[in-house]
């Protein structure tokens, strides 16, 4: 068992509380989790915060109080999530945040005031935390972050961190954070009021320390004064017109709800429960809003959108530890230098989360001008993080001087892993593969980031297939979490791991995936774009199609994805899917007619919708052509189909066509495990992540059932939808994919 030392010197079993008397009166409080990387707030912390914090502080010796982390870079990260997932009633929930709520006043009302020292991390409950201390101090280190993201994984704050926050920010800004979850950096929280002072690491708990001294010297109430605004500045005026009056928030809140439903379509709670928690305490105070919280709390911890949100919060943090290999043994090459071949939107973006990741990057194309291209890319990209204070203007020119460029093969042999993002053709990726084989030194690793081609075909040639894999990732490369590893069965472990190791430090989710066409992203989308236009024949406008996908919680709806992917990309991997994999693949005859037409979709402004000056002249949203049902051979859209589709019809019919394959791909062993089909599937392409992913919606609906409808548009439809093997094996199996029940 741990054991600590206390103040007089005894040995006892390991606390999370220590406290350790200076001899200027200050008790720094170290919150250490025994045995644990990382601070969390568990289920024993709010007896801790009772002894510590009611009682212990008492000592009359004791005059002031600096709270700290004994981790090196994480204040605390939030609640412990396993414990959570011990709770099994709603109720059970609401108690477990009336007791928090207990505790965080035993830090409130604590005999001698608490400040907050805080280096790193500080998620969640640990904001709260330091939200409840009498002031803060935060290291100027970019590791130290606040967040309130209790929203992204279907919850809300339970410890009164959302009141807490508007009292310092005002409700608009408390929604912002509270509703998005987002990051606010130390400089931030000094100019918005949450931080009393930001200092360099090495002397922050001195600081605090001190600040602790003045506080006590103070007396009670315990805290600093906040600085009064100028009641004449525009934005005081606006936040006292709209949240000082009951007419001014009741409007305020009105927005803010029409705005999360406009977001999330309505299908995520924890939003609209954060809102009904800052309604209550704007109108009858703190004490009022606790119990709407604490009721809240538990029932969104029941709440299956928090369940699924809480599996892929598991599932990417397994990821994080995944090499990518079965075999723990396999360790990743040492990769420094990475040479990028084309500098066009995927190399360029390429570029830029190498560089991130804190790589040094040769970046090599045909000539002046398209590398001119992808660096202003990769600059505007930098630039716009300076804007947004992301990142400062000495951080972005240490990135930028890792960029080197190249027109021909010299510096080559500096190289540990070349990735190409050459154009989509097998007889140029061959090139440039010898290319590499003939400059690089022996070793080098060989990625390729193709969308379509199987990575065995590139490596037919190879001198060294052991050393070619695939990294396939996805547009905007900055923006998407996901990376795609592919490996063939020529691949050595070792380069898979590098890939996996190069793609985390690149700020990616990471999956590997078995070889074949289309991998698994490439290959889900086939069928459930095909279905969308068979649903087109059958009479659907584009925008109710469209509509009833994104009403199902897809982020775009199949026209528009193939818009802005391109219908000639579409169009170029169709054929080779269906000769790979057949009937699944095969769209209606007529949308040949889209290429013949020339509509490549948003980049030459011809696709499904309407761009440009055509677009503005109609307003504002989105415009179908009109002319597409014309050029596809189609009457205009029938209004008595959507009177015989329904919309669930649609939502099931696009859906399941990618769930059934994303099966295929699991029986295939194109997958590593589900859980990698719902990652894939969620941060690669969209799908609803409270849904959980295609395999969790399988499991959640059951096997049998999401059977019986495929086998029911089976035998409707045709010979496209016959069911995937593996799920007929496993709904007669009655289990699930997760491997329960
Ligand atoms: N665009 C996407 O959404 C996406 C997503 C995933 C993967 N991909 C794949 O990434 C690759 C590149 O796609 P893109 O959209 O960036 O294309 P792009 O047309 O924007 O860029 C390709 C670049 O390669 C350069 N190039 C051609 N031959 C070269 C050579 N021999 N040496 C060095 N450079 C050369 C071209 O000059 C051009 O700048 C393709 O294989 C594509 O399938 C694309």
């Amino acid at each position: 068992m741990n054991t600590t030392t206390t103040t007089n010197g005894s040995a006892k079993p390991a606390r999370i509380l220590t406290i350790d008397v200076r001899p200027d009166g200050v008790a720094i409080v170290t919150y250490d989790l025994p045995g644990e990387p990382v601070n969390t707030l568990n289920a024993s912390f709010a007896e801790e915060f009772e002894r510590v914090f009611g009682e212990a502080l008492s000592d009359p010796l004791i005059k002031a109080a600096v709270l700290v982390s004994g981790k090196p870079d994480t204040f605390i990260a939030g609640a412990d999530l396993e414990m959570l997932k011990t709770v099994t009633t709603a109720s059970q929930g609401t108690e477990l945040c009336r007791t928090g709520h207990r505790a965080i006043l035993r830090l409130v009302d604590s005999p001698k005031p608490v400040v907050a020292a805080i280096h790193g991390a500080c998620l969640g409950g640990g904001l709260e935390v330091a939200l409840a201390c009498h002031a803060r101090v935060l290291s100027d280190d970019k590791k130290t972050v606040l967040a309130l993201p209790e929203v992204q994984l279907g919850l809300l704050p339970g410890m009164n961190g959302l009141q807490r926050l508007a009292e310092k920010v005002g409700l608009q800004v408390a929604m912002d954070y509270g509703l998005s979850g987002k990051n606010m950096r130390a400089a931030k929280a000094k100019s918005l009021g949450v931080a009393d002072d930001v200092v360099p690491q090495p002397i922050l708990v001195e600081v605090a320390a001190e600040l602790a001294l003045k506080l006590a010297a103070q007396g009670r109430p315990f805290g600093v004064k906040a600085k009064k605004k100028s009641a004449f500045s525009a934005a005081e005026l606006t936040r006292l017109a709209l949240e000082a009056n009951p007419i001014g928030r009741k409007l305020l809140f009105k927005k803010a709800r029409e705005e999360v439903t406009k977001k999330s379509g309505g299908h995520y709670p924890a939003p609209y429960r954060i809102l009904d928690v800052l309604a209550a305490f704007a109108d009858g105070g703190l004490q009022a809003s606790r119990d709407v919280e604490a009721q809240a709390f538990g029932e969104l911890l029941m709440s299956s959108v928090s369940r699924r949100l809480v599996e892929i919060f598991f599932a990417t943090t397994a990821l994080k530890k995944d090499t990518g290999t079965d075999d723990a043994s396999v360790k990743a090459r040492k990769v420094e230098a990475i040479e990028l071949l084309g500098a066009g939107l995927m190399g360029a973006g390429i570029t830029y989360v190498s560089l991130s990741g804190g790589y040094s990057v040769r970046l090599k194309d045909r000539d002046d001008e398209a590398l001119g291209r992808g660096v202003k890319y990769v600059a505007d990209i930098v630039d716009g993080r300076v804007k947004k204070k992301q990142m400062t203007r000495l951080e972005r020119d240490k990135l930028l001087s890792g960029l080197t460029t190249t027109t021909d093969t010299s510096g080559m042999k500096a190289a540990d892993l070349v990735i190409e993002a050459v154009f989509e053709d097998l007889a140029l990726k061959h090139k440039v593969l010898a290319e590499v084989e003939a400059s690089a030194r022996p070793g080098a690793i060989f990625a390729s980031n193709t969308s379509s081609i199987p990575i065995g075909k590139i490596a037919a040639p190879a001198k060294h297939p052991e050393n070619v894999v695939g990294m396939h990732y996805f547009s905007p490369v900055h923006k998407m979490p996901l990376l795609e590893v592919i490996r063939t069965k020529d691949t050595s472990p070792e380069v898979v791991a590098t890939a996996v190791a190069v793609g985390k430090k690149q700020g990616k989710t990471v999956i590997v995936v078995n070889d074949g066409y289309g991998f698994y992203t490439s290959r889900v989308l086939g069928p459930l774009m095909n279905e969308a236009s068979y649903l087109l024949l059958e009479g659907l406008a584009v925008e109710t199609i469209d509509k009833a996908m994104q009403a199902w919680g897809w982020p775009v709806g199949p026209f528009t994805l193939l818009d802005e992917v391109g219908i000639d990309v579409a169009a170029h991997v169709g054929p080779i899917m269906v000769e790979a994999l057949g009937e699944r693949f095969v769209p209606p005859p007529t949308m040949v007619k889209l290429t013949q037409d020339q509509r490549k979709g948003r980049k030459n402004e011809r696709g499904f919708y309407l761009y440009g000056d055509a677009a503005k002249k109609l307003g504002r949203g989105k415009h179908v052509d009109p002319s597409i049902y014309g050029v596809l051979g189609l009457p205009a859209p029938d209004p008595k189909a959507s009177g015989r589709v329904s919309s669930e019809e649609i939502q099931m019919r696009c859906s399941l066509a990618f769930v059934n394959e994303a099966i295929h791909c699991y029986g295939e062993g194109i997958l590593r495990s589900a859980r990698d089909g719902d990652i894939g599937a969620i941060f690669g392409l969209g799908f609803p992540p409270f849904r959980g992913g295609p395999f969790r919606y399988v499991d959640t609906v059951g096997p049998a059932e999401i059977l019986r409808r495929i086998e029911g548009y089976h035998e409707r439809i045709g010979k496209r939808w016959a069911p995937a093997p593996a799920l007929v094996e496993l709904a007669r199996a009655g289990k699930t994919f997760h491997g329960k029940g």
